[in-house]
């Protein structure tokens, strides 16, 4: 009649595929305690860690279960409580990991009901309260594990790709909050069709590279000329953070998310780890407080 789950942190975008590419970090996220309650509907008993609502309409993982219970009818409800330690606003799925947990934990409780492609339609709906926009690129792989693409979010379509074994990612939040929503506003419209061509040359070659195990291939295709210099400037130190990645052993590095996190994918724990390294000092001799992740990608 309970569960307690770990819902995950993601990286979304991965540099070429904004909206359509996100991976799961295995070792950073949340907590969530999911009970059946007598009264219907649901509930959020509890948040630790942050200052989020607890009105259900208002918390993205009471949207993401309630858009879920309007199909399926259940005798009893429930009661969430959610332990935070992601941070809103870090780029690094925060709302993903309440709204995809919710969904989870809700339909372990009823025995499996919905798939996981259908509790990610649902999650979405949590992704749309906290951005305006119901992108699936955090709260599938959230949900699926691992690197996950979407081809397509209306109808929703989703292929979970497969990853080399000794890929791993190092994240460093810089300590301040840049939401979702305001980084998406200052993106342009419009896209040149020779940047649209670097783009997706650059998610296909990514894509071949997670399959073939082709380390550098990836590295090659960790690019992005669209999003990246316009979000870029809203992040401190970001060319630091990048440069001292690369120069460590990164195969690649660019903005997690909508940011302010940074991340970097590398071949093995080591350089991951030395990575995280020189990260730390970046921010370091800028004194500004950061939080580091390693974790492996599959
Ligand atoms: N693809 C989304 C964006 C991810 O970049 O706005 C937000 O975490």
């Amino acid at each position: 009649n309970e569960i307690k789950i770990f819902c995950p942190a993601t990286i979304a975008n991965l540099s070429c595929g904004f909206d359509v590419l996100g991976l799961c970090l295995e070792t950073a996220g949340d907590e969530m305690i999911i009970r059946k309650s007598i009264v219907k509907g649901v509930r959020i008993t509890k948040i630790v860690g942050a200052d989020l609502p607890l009105e259900t309409e208002k918390n993205v993982a009471g949207v993401a279960a309630l858009a879920m219970l309007d199909n399926v009818a259940t005798p009893f409800g429930f009661e969430i409580e959610i332990y935070k330690n992601i941070k809103a606003g870090s780029g690094i799925g925060s709302s993903a990991a309440s709204s995809a947990g919710a969904v989870f934990g809700i339909n372990e409780l009823l025995g499996r009901p919905f798939t996981r492609e259908e509790l990610v339609l649902f999650a979405m709906q949590g992704e749309k309260l906290a951005s305006g926009n119901a992108h699936a690129d955090n709260v599938a792989p959230a949900l699926l594990g691992g690197f996950v693409l979407v081809r397509s979010s209306n109808p929703l379509d989703l292929i979970k790709i497969e990853s080399p074994p000794e890929l791993y990612a190092t994240v460093v939040h810089p300590q301040i909050e840049l939401k979702t929503s305001d980084a998406r506003s200052v993106l342009k419209q419009n896209v040149s069709l020779k940047s649209a061509i670097t783009q997706w040359g650059n998610v296909g070659g990514l894509i071949a590279g997670l399959y073939i195990k082709d380390y550098e291939l990836i590295g090659r295709s960790l690019h992005d000329e669209i999003i990246e210099p316009v979000r870029s400037v809203l992040i401190p130190g970001f060319d630091l953070i990048k440069k001292a990645a690369l120069e460590n052993g990164a195969l690649g590095s660019g903005i997690s998310g909508s940011g302010p996190s940074i991340f970097a994918l590398s071949k093995g724990k080591e350089t991951a780890e030395k990575i995280g390294v020189a990260m730390s000092e970046v921010y370091e001799n800028m004194n500004l407080p950061y939080e580091i992740h390693v974790s492996k990608v599959n």
